[in-house]
């Protein structure tokens, strides 16, 4: 695999995938496309192209944007209107168009080059409502699953693939599943290799994160910032759990996707969890503890017992699938 196309290539995921795919391939050839409409996103720009990847300013959304002459052995689709609070407070046009027709430009530039695809999607393709019925014990920081649960697919481990996705899920999530559909379709009636990573909490450097998508990074930016935060919602006690994933170990899977697309472990057609999991996960309220031992700051958080929608009180990737094909 020599030529890479990381679409949302200036955006977190993106820009670390890029550099780490440059580290582990210095003969390849790496474009990457960006509208640029993440606040922050400019910021990675003279870091990329230091690391000699070239730059496009472009747009999913315009299948014109996408590069006519470079024609890519992978595109990796990072770009995305990411939050789960997108098309709530205002109309869905921009996420729908950028996650969905964008991940049809994608899909069409793939068909047409015969590249392989590798798809960010997301935890939140699973059923908001099965997750918030899911069998939830409470300890004094955290919740976690509790042994015996009703719904298939979700233990003390986490959620597996098999958890289910009808029912609402977030616009967010819902152009996620969607673009996941095509993908597979895609696969199956042109050829091209697929790859989708249901992805949850990512975390690391460079990433511009807010409450609605990058948590862990933005509650230790408030505490290293001094400023005050909110538990929100499920008794205001911060026992809200999600497991994270450094987004360099989610750059080193893909290394392995691209690499070996059909024979490696076979991870043509792979739609799996890839994340943390229960060893790797935290409340915010460890968050908190975590962040002022790091940071040495103490921060005024208050309690909002006002839900949030669409939230949900614990995610972890169950990735048994995932460590079965890598370990
Ligand atoms: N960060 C997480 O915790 C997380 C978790 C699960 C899945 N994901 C998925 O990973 C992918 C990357 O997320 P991220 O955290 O890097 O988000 P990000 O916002 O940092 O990056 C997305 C990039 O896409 C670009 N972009 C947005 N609209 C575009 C458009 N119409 N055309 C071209 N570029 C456009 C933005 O400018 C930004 O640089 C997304 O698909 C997201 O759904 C992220």
């Amino acid at each position: 695999m020599n030529r890479i196309l990381i679409t949302g290539g200036a955006g977190f995921a993106g820009s670390t995938i890029a550099r780490a795919l440059r580290d582990r391939n210095p003969d390849s050839e790496i474009v990457q496309a960006d509208n640029l409409g993440r606040r922050g996103s400019e910021l990675t720009l003279p870091g990329l192209a230091a690391a000699g990847i070239r730059f496009l300013h472009g747009d999913v959304r315009n299948p014109h944007d996408f590069p006519q002459d470079f024609k890519a052995d992978v595109l990796v689709e990072c770009s995305a209107e990411p939050s789960v609070m997108a098309g709530y407070s205002s109309a869905p046009n921009y996420l729908l168009e950028t996650n969905l027709s964008g991940a049809i430009n994608c899909l069409e530039y793939c068909r047409k080059h015969q590249s392989q695809i590798i798809f960010l999607s997301t935890s939140r393709v699973y059923s908001t409502r099965a997750l918030c019925s899911a069998r939830i014990v409470e300890t004094s920081t955290r919740f976690t699953f509790a042994e015996e649960q009703v719904l298939p697919g979700c233990s003390p481990e986490g959620i597996s693939a098999d958890f289910p996705t009808t029912g609402p899920r977030s616009l967010y999530g819902t152009t996620k599943l969607a673009a996941e559909l095509l993908i597979e379709e895609y696969g199956h009636a042109y050829g091209i290799h697929t790859v989708i990573n249901r992805c949850g909490v990512l975390a690391g450097p460079w990433q511009m994160a807010h409450p609605d998508q990058g948590i862990f990074t933005f509650w230790l930016w408030r505490h290293l910032q001094g400023k005050p935060l909110t538990y929100i919602g499920f008794d205001g006690t911060g026992r809200q759990t999600r497991d994270l994933l450094d987004a360099r170990d989610l750059a080193t899977l893909l290394d392995l996707q691209i690499k070996e697309p059909e024979v490696w472990n076979g991870w043509n057609g792979w739609n799996g969890n890839v994340g943390g999991g229960r060893q790797i996960s935290l409340s915010l309220q460890e968050t908190t503890a975590l962040c002022r031992e790091l940071t040495g700051n103490v921060v005024p958080i208050a309690a909002d017992l006002n839900p949030r929608l669409m939230d949900i009180p614990i995610y972890l990737s169950d990735c048994a699938q995932l460590y079965a094909r890598t370990s």
